[in-house]
């Protein structure tokens, strides 16, 4: 093999999808040289993607100078395809997973028994509103590991680090859960403050 292609999907603006890329890199060059091939150590390209609204600027820019590889940036949804047909050799993704492609339309939806009363996250929630969060994620799961399967070469590896919890542990026990629960009561704290400012300036016009 004469070039081995990286991807780090939802890769951000770093500096943890260098660390990631860098130990890959390392693990591969590793495996060449225990069976004694360092003669054909290959070339590395790694892709970096992300949305099309990451700041690719600061990611490019702080690229480390001494790096062993080429660079590209791949704007765009992991949930569609990215690449040609056949072209990675190691995917890679980590805490980006659990970003759905969008919030399920029943949890907006005032009329749907998942609605969702303008809360960010299902902790606490009704059993129909995790359900169409869960029903979301398996879509978007689906649509990734397809996308995923026509993209990887053969024998390629991927790598996905997704936040979970144990069977059986509530949401609200979670760490996650937790965060998930104080961080939607101050954006609602926030949104109600934002609409009384507007309301505020409204009556003083
Ligand atoms: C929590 S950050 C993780 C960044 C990095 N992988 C790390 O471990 O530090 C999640 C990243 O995934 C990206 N992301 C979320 N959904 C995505 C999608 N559908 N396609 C591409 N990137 C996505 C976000 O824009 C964000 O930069």
């Amino acid at each position: 093999m004469k070039e081995f292609r990286i991807a780090d999907l939802g890769c951000s603006v770093g500096p943890n999808t260098f660390i990631a890329v860098q130990n890959i890199i390392e693990g591969v060059e590793l495996k060449y040289q225990t069976l004694d091939h360092n003669s054909c150590i290959p070339e590395f390209q790694v892709f970096f993607n992300d949305h099309v609204a990451n700041d690719f600027n600061t990611l490019f820019t702080s690229l480390p100078p001494d790096r062993r590889y080429f660079a590209a940036g791949v704007p765009g949804s992991f949930y569609d395809r990215l690449f040609p047909a056949v072209s990675l050799h190691f995917v890679h993704a980590t805490y980006a997973l659990h970003w759905l492609s969008m919030v399920p339309k029943e949890v907006v939806d005032i009329n749907s028994p998942a609605w969702n009363k303008g809360r960010i996250q299902y902790t606490g929630a009704p059993n129909e509103v995790s359900e169409a969060y869960s029903a979301q994620y398996a879509k978007d799961m689906e649509s990734f590991l397809c996308a995923r399967a026509q993209e990887l070469a053969s024998g390629g590896l991927m790598a996905l680090l997704i936040a979970a919890i144990p069977n059986g542990t509530l949401h609200s026990q979670s760490t996650l859960g937790m965060m998930f629960d104080l961080l939607g009561s101050c954006l609602m704290d926030m949104a109600k403050m934002a609409q009384v400012i507007i309301l505020i300036a409204g009556i003083s016009k």
